[in-house]
C-alpha cells in the first residue's frame, strides 16, 4: 500500500513518541483511579480529624512516582526500538518502525531540498504546495517504491532528473534499481537491504547468454560482452570469479583460466576435467592467449565464408559455443611482462599477447570470444585503455577509491558506501551505461571445495 508523504511527517517519530507517552499516561491514570480515589478519601479523613501532619506523603505520591517512572522508561525505550531493535530485527514491529523513520526522512528530504512552497496570511505561514510523493515498502525483498510527481508543477524537473532519487540513495544508503514513468508520475524502486538480493553459489543457474550475479542482476554476456572485476586485496574478486566460472562451465567447455599469481584459480589445473585450460606460468599464459586469438580468427574465417553466401547473424546464430578467457591478477601479468628484457623471445611473446588481448576485446563479441579480467587497480599502466574500453560489465569489489571510481564508473553520480563491515564479497556493478548498483556476490559456503564444485558444474553440462 502506498502512503502519502506529508509536510508534517518530518516530525513523525517525535509525534508518535509524544502520542505514545500521552497514551501511556492516560492508561496509567485510568488504572490508578481507584488508588487516587482512596488517597483523596484518606487525605479528607485525616484533614477532618486534624491529623494532617501524620500523613505519609511518600505513600500519597507513589502512584504519581510510578507513572513518571514508567513514562521515563518508555521515553528511553521507544527511541531504543528505533536505534537498536529495528536495525537488527525482521518482524512487524521492526518494519513499522523503519517505515516511520523512512517516511520522516523523505519528508525531511523534500524540505531540505526546498521542493515545496510556503505562503503566509494573517494567521501566519502555511505550506502552499507540497509535492505528491507516495511510498510503498516491500520488506520481504528489502525494497522501497517511491512515486514522485512529474505533473508540470514547479519542481517537476528536479524529480524527473532524479535529483530526489539521488538524495534518497545517499540518505537511506539505498540503491536505485529502476525508474518507470507513467502519466503525471514516476516510480523509482530502491533496494535498501542489498543483502536480500544475494544469491547462493549452489543455487546459481546459468541460461543461454545469461549468468546470474545477484537477484535482479545478471551478466548478459552477449549484450554486455567482456567483464572487468577490480577491487582491493581480499575484497572477493577471485570468489566472484568462481561463481562466474562455475556457471560458464555448465554452458560451454571452452573456458580458459589464467592466474599468473598461482593462487586459488591456478589450483584448478589439477582438475583432470580442466586439463590444458588452466595456466599460471607467464610463458604458458602468453601461449594460451595466442591460441585463444587463433581460434577466434579461425571462427571469423568460417563465419566470413558463411556470410559471403548471404547468411547473417552472430556466432550463436551459427550454433557456435561461446568461449571465455578468464584472466585473474591481470596487473601482476603486465608487471611481470614489463620486467622482461627487451628483445628476448619472452618479451616479444608478451607484447604480442597484449596486442592480441586488445584484438580479442575488440573483435570477440561478434565471434563469441569473451574475456573476463580480474585485477586490483585497473590503471592504464597495467590495463591498456584499448582493452578497458571494451570491458562492458564493470564490477568493483569493495568501495573504490575516488581514482578507481573514475576509471571504473566515470559517469556515475552515485555515492558509494560500504555494504557491510564484517561480510566480504560485496561491491558495485554496472552493465554498459545502465545505473551502477551495489550488490552482494553469490555466497560461497564455508565448507566449499573448489574442485568438487567445478566438477559438479562440468557434470551438469555433460548431462545437458
Ligand atoms: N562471495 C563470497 N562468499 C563468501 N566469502 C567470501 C566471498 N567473497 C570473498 N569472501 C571471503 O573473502 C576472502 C577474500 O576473497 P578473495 O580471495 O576472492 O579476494 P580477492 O579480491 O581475490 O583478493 P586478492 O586481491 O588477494 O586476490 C575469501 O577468502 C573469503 O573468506
Ligand atoms: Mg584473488
Amino acid at each position: 500500500m502506498f502512503k502519502t508523504i506529508k509536510y508534517n511527517d518530518q516530525y513523525l517519530a517525535k509525534i508518535l513518541l509524544k502520542r505514545t507517552l500521552l497514551f501511556i499516561l492516560f492508561v496509567m491514570t485510568v488504572l490508578f483511579l481507584p488508588w487516587y480515589w482512596s488517597i483523596i478519601r484518606l487525605l479528607y479523613n485525616q484533614w477532618q480529624v486534624g491529623a494532617f501532619n501524620q500523613v505519609n506523603w511518600f505513600m500519597i505520591c507513589l502512584p504519581l512516582v510510578i507513572s513518571l517512572w514508567v513514562l521515563g522508561y518508555f521515553g528511553w525505550f521507544i527511541p531504543w526500538l528505533y536505534r537498536v531493535y529495528a536495525l537488527d530485527h525482521d518482524n512487524l514491529i521492526a518494519h513499522y518502525l523503519s517505515s516511520i523513520e523512512i517516511r520522516q526522512l523523505l519528508s525531511l528530504l523534500v524540505v531540505s531540498k526546498g521542493f515545496y512552497d510556503t505562503d503566509s496570511d494573517e494567521k501566519g505561514q502555511y505550506v502552499k504546495y507540497f509535492p505528491k510523493i507516495r511510498v510503498k515498502f516491500l520488506f520481504k525483498t528489502g525494497q522501497l517504491m517511491i512515486e514522485q510527481p512529474v505533473d508540470g508543477q514547479k519542481y517537476m524537473q528536479q524529480f524527473s532528473k532524479g535529483e530526489f532519487d539521488t538524495a534518497v540513495e545517499i540518505a537511506l544508503l539505498a540503491d536505485k534499481q529502476t525508474t518507470e514513468f507513467a502519466k503525471n508520475k514516476m516510480t523509482s524502486t530502491f533496494a535498501f537491504e542489498p543483502i536480500k538480493f544475494r544469491r547462493k553459489l549452489l543455487e546459481l543457474e546459468a541460461r543461454k547468454g545469461v549468468l546470474q550475479v545477484a537477484k535482479g542482476i545478471d551478466w548478459k554476456f552477449d549484450k554486455f560482452y567482456n567483464a572487468l572485476i577490480a577491487g582491493n586485496v581480499g575484497t572477493g574478486k577471485s570468489y566472484t570469479m568462481f561463481s562466474i566460472i562455475g556457471q560458464l562451465l555448465t554452458l560451454t567447455k571452452y573456458v580458459d583460466i589464467l592466474d599468473p599469481k598461482n593462487s586459488d584459480l591456478a589450483s584448478l589445473k589439477h582438475l583432470p576435467e580442466l586439463e590444458g585450460h588452466v595456466f599460471s606460468d607467464v610463458n604458458d599464459i602468453t601461449k594460451c592467449v595466442a591460441d585463444y586469438y587463433d581460434k577466434m580468427m579461425k571462427r571469423a574465417e568460417i563465419m566470413e565464408r558463411k556470410k559471403s553466401k548471404g547468411v547473417i547473424g552472430s556466432y550463436f546464430d551459427f550454433n557456435f559455443a561461446p568461449s571465455f578467457l578468464i584472466f585473474d591478477e591481470f596487473g601482476a601479468f603486465t608487471e611481470m611482462g614489463d620486467s622482461l628484457p627487451y628483445g628476448s623471445d619472452e618479451r616479444t611473446n608478451f607484447d604480442l599477447a597484449m596486442s592480441k588481448m586488445s584484438q580479442i576485446a575488440m573483435l570477440g563479441r561478434e565471434l563469441g570470444f569473451y574475456i573476463l579480467i580480474g585485477m586490483q587497480r585497473p590503471g592504464t599502466d597495467s590495463l591498456p585503455t584499448s582493452i578497458r574500453n571494451q570491458l562492458n560489465l564493470r564490477i568493483n569489489m569493495g568501495v573504490p577509491t575516488p581514482e578507481v571510481k573514475r576509471m571504473m564508473f566515470p559517469d556515475t553520480q552515485k555515492e558509494f558506501h560500504p555494504l557491510s563491515n564484517d561480510l566480504k564479497g560485496w561491491g558495485f556493478i554496472q552493465s554498459g551505461n545502465e545505473e551502477v548498483r551495489s550488490f552482494f556476490a553469490p555466497e560461497i559456503p564455508k565448507d566449499f571445495n573448489l574442485h568438487e564444485y567445478m566438477r559438479e558444474q562440468i557434470a551438469k553440462r555433460e548431462v545437458a
